[in-house]
């Protein structure tokens, strides 16, 4: 099966989540975690954005062995230097350097043509090579860059020496099919794409960062940039757990695979959670509390019968405890029985079915039962009985 890499930019674009502030300690403990979830790129910041950022990316260069680590630049000489001085202690370091190719880009924010910005690209990329290291490249807003002057820089770059090229959808604005149609466009009209990977960075504005992801994957892109729980600017970015468990769960769709240690996601969401501060939300898909709990009657039957009724991978595969019955409004006496017997109760059907009919009136009055309401509930139940 091809391997697509995954390039992580929770430190870099995740900590552009608004109210993020990473310290160093808590950049290299990040760091360590990707490591271990096995991610091929760490980037690990913008060296020229702060000193505290410079010095956090140096610190994981010369801590992360098993992984690239990269640095972000813009396409100029100062931003380049900082960045390789940050970088350049790593195993396997890597500027990650970009300009903006798109009209409303070039004409409102860097007041360049199509000519200077063509032409810096190519000089920066040439300049960032001569350092000796890897050389990704990423046209910002590629998305909404007219096809023939994307096509342009891709070719021009990677003549300078880009070994990957970054197409970045920067404000999160196409869907899949139209992403899809980018990245084939690309392998066919650069001529010498060969000799580059493709790399996408999706965010997630109209909730479509990885369904994008997954759609260049079809077309051929060899690099997907992701963040842990989905954090980065605005809305964020890829989240790589979605990405790692589809490409797990349904490796017919996409025939890819990616080497991210599985095991370790749930560890990982959980950490950079709590370093961030970013709550993650109850019904964020794999990593998200309510992501293997089910509440109604019917569900939790199946379950209890056979988790595949219900449940497309084991929590175990993300490393996390097994599923919880929620027990609410929708809640069924099957489920209900089995929660009497684990919590010690042998009861007889008929002080079950009267049990149960409290504990649905307790529903209408409460949202969520937890075992002491049904222990009391069972307590209350054989006081009754005795009587
Ligand atoms: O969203 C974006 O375009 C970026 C680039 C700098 C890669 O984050
Ligand atoms: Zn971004």
């Amino acid at each position: 099966m091809r391997k697509v890499k995954i390039f992580d930019t929770t430190l870099r674009d995740g900590e552009q989540t608004p109210g993020v502030n990473l310290s160093i300690e808590e950049k290299l403990t990040i760091a360590k975690n990707l490591e271990e979830l096995n991610v091929d790129i760490i980037e690990a910041g913008f060296a020229i954005a702060s000193q505290a950022d410079f010095d956090a990316i140096k610190e994981v260069a010369k801590t992360i062995k098993k992984c690239k680590v990269a640095s972000l630049a813009r396409a100029t000489e100062k931003d380049i230097d900082r960045a390789w001085d940050a970088v350049k202690e790593a195993k396997y370091p890597r500027i990650h350097t970009f300009i903006a190719t798109s009209d409303i880009h070039m004409k409102y924010k860097l007041k360049m043509s199509e000519d200077e910005v063509y032409n810096q690209a190519v000089e920066m990329v040439k300049y960032a090579k001569s350092k000796g290291c890897e050389v990704q490249f990423s046209c910002e807003d590629a998305s909404r860059t007219r096809p023939e002057f994307l096509y342009r820089v891709l070719e021009g770059v990677i003549d300078a020496g880009a070994i990957v090229v970054n197409i970045p959808d920067t404000v999160g604005f196409t869907y899949p099919e139209e992403f899809y149609e980018i990245v084939k466009g690309i392998k066919e009209n650069v001529p010498n794409i060969d000799k580059a990977e493709i790399a996408v960075h999706c965010h997630n504005d109209l909730g479509l960062a990885t369904a994008n992801a997954l759609a260049a994957i079809r077309a051929g892109a060899a690099q997907i940039e992701c963040t842990v729980n989905g954090l980065g600017e605005r809305a964020g970015n890829t989240a790589i757990e979605e990405l790692a468990m589809t490409l797990k769960v349904r490796p017919e769709g996409y025939g890819v695979e990616c080497g991210i240690n599985h095991s370790k996601i749930y560890h990982v969401s959980k950490t950079v959670s709590k370093l961030t501060g970013v709550d993650i939300q109850p019904n964020k898909a794999v990593v998200g509390d309510n992501a293997f709990a089910h509440e109604s009657g019917i569900h939790q039957h199946g379950v209890l019968e056979n988790s595949s009724t219900y449940e497309i991978m084991t929590p175990e595969s993300i490393g996390r405890a097994k599923n919880k019955l929620v027990f609410g409004k929708h809640s069924g006496k099957h489920a209900f029985k089995d929660k009497l017997i684990e919590l010690g109760y042998e009861l007889s059907e008929e002080k079950i079915d009267d049990i149960f009919k409290k504990f649905k009136k307790l529903t209408d009055i409460k949202k969520e039962i937890l075992d002491e309401d049904i222990e009391s509930l069972a307590l209350g139940g054989l006081r009754t009985v005795e009587k």
